[in-house]
Parts: C-alpha cells; sequence; structure tokens
C-alpha cells in the first residue's frame, strides 16, 4: 500500500542532477555556491536551467557579472560541498575555507575548482525568469573534463541530509543521443 508523501519533501524524489559547486567572481573576489536545483534544457549549445535562491550572495554575482562556473565534485568532495553548503560567501572565503584551488577558467572571470572531475563555463542567456522564479537560463560556452575518472560517483540530493552516490553504468539500445 503506498502512502501519501509530503508535499514539502517531493524535491527530494525528482532531483535531476548532481549536486554541483556553482563559482563566481566578482571584483576580484571568487566564492562557491552549492546547488543541486537545475535541469539540462538543451543539446547544443548546451543549456542549462537553475535557481538560485535571491537571498544568496551568488544570486547578486551572477546577476551582476552574467558569468559562472558549473563545477561537478565526486564523493571525494561530498563532504566540502554539503558543509560549506549553508555559508555566505558574504563572510567567508569559501576557497580557503573549504582548501579548494581555483584555476582560471578560458573564457568566463570565474574560476574553475581544480578538485571537481568537470567544469562548465557558463554565461547567462536568458534571465526574464529570474525575477519571477529565480531561474536563470545557462548557456555553456566551454567544458572541462579528467578523462581519469571514468565512473564518476556523482552525489544526488535526496532531501533532508541524505544524499544518493551514483554507481552502476549500465548500457541500453535508446534513441536518445
Ligand atoms: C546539497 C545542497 C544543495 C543546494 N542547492 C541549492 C540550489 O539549488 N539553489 C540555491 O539557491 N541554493 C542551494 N543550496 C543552498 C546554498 O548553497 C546556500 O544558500 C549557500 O550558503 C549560498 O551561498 P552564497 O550566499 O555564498 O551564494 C544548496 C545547499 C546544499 C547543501
Amino acid at each position: 500500500m503506498k502512502r501519501i508523501f509530503p508535499l514539502s519533501k517531493v524535491y527530494g524524489l525528482l532531483e535531476p542532477g548532481s549536486v554541483v559547486m556553482v563559482t563566481t567572481t566578482r571584483k576580484g573576489k571568487s566564492n562557491i555556491m552549492t546547488m543541486s536545483w537545475h535541469t539540462m534544457m538543451e543539446f547544443e549549445p548546451p543549456t542549462v536551467g537553475c535557481v538560485i535562491s535571491n537571498g544568496n550572495y551568488s544570486f547578486e554575482i551572477l546577476k551582476s557579472t552574467k558569468e559562472c562556473v558549473i563545477n561537478i565534485p565526486t564523493l571525494e568532495l561530498a563532504e566540502k560541498a554539503v558543509a560549506r553548503g549553508n555559508t555566505s560567501g558574504r563572510r567567508v572565503d569559501k576557497f580557503k575555507a573549504l582548501g579548494l584551488t581555483p584555476e582560471p577558467a578560458s573564457i568566463v572571470a570565474a574560476p574553475l575548482i581544480a578538485e571537481c572531475y568537470a567544469n562548465l563555463e557558463c554565461r547567462v542567456m536568458d534571465a526574464r525568469l529570474v525575477a519571477k522564479y529565480n531561474f536563470f537560463i545557462l548557456e555553456v560556452l566551454k567544458a572541462w573534463i579528467d578523462p581519469a575518472i571514468k565512473n564518476p560517483r556523482t552525489i544526488h540530493l535526496r532531501g533532508r541530509g541524505a544524499f544518493m552516490v551514483a554507481g552502476e553504468t549500465i548500457k541500453l539500445p535508446s534513441k536518445m543521443k
């Protein structure tokens, strides 16, 4: 028998992508924000929609600079990604606090996080839904990947401190690219 599930926990059922760390930079000061509410919207150019709360420092920086990097951590970085998940960069230099390494990106001013297995340099391509939903539509301009990591163990938020770790890869006939 199924039971009714609280609406406040639904996000943990539909959680789409992996937990990522969004970096932004303004006036030489860089910040990191943990984010899980994002969705792919187009294949090429890759387009990503994401919700960044207007109370977050990253919201201010992204809105004004229109650039960011989506850094994808694996299990090894999970604690760092989540530990500082609720600390604002207004008060803390999260690169220093987390012991992470900023690396220059090639197109945008925001840095890559060297320790993450993939990094997506992004520019805001549509901000029309920002005022209403805090929803930024980003175009991925350049993507970087660590070829040594064949089966990335990305982390996925289930809600309330629970995370699922990506594991097995299976292959099935599919018309999806
Ligand atoms: C696992 C996890 C996922 C999160 N996902 C989001 C998200 O999708 N959007 C968002 O605005 N904040 C999200 N947050 C909260 C921000 O990371 C948090 O508010 C952070 O302190 C904002 O940092 P900033 O003020 O330096 O930008 C998440 C936090 C955690 C721990």
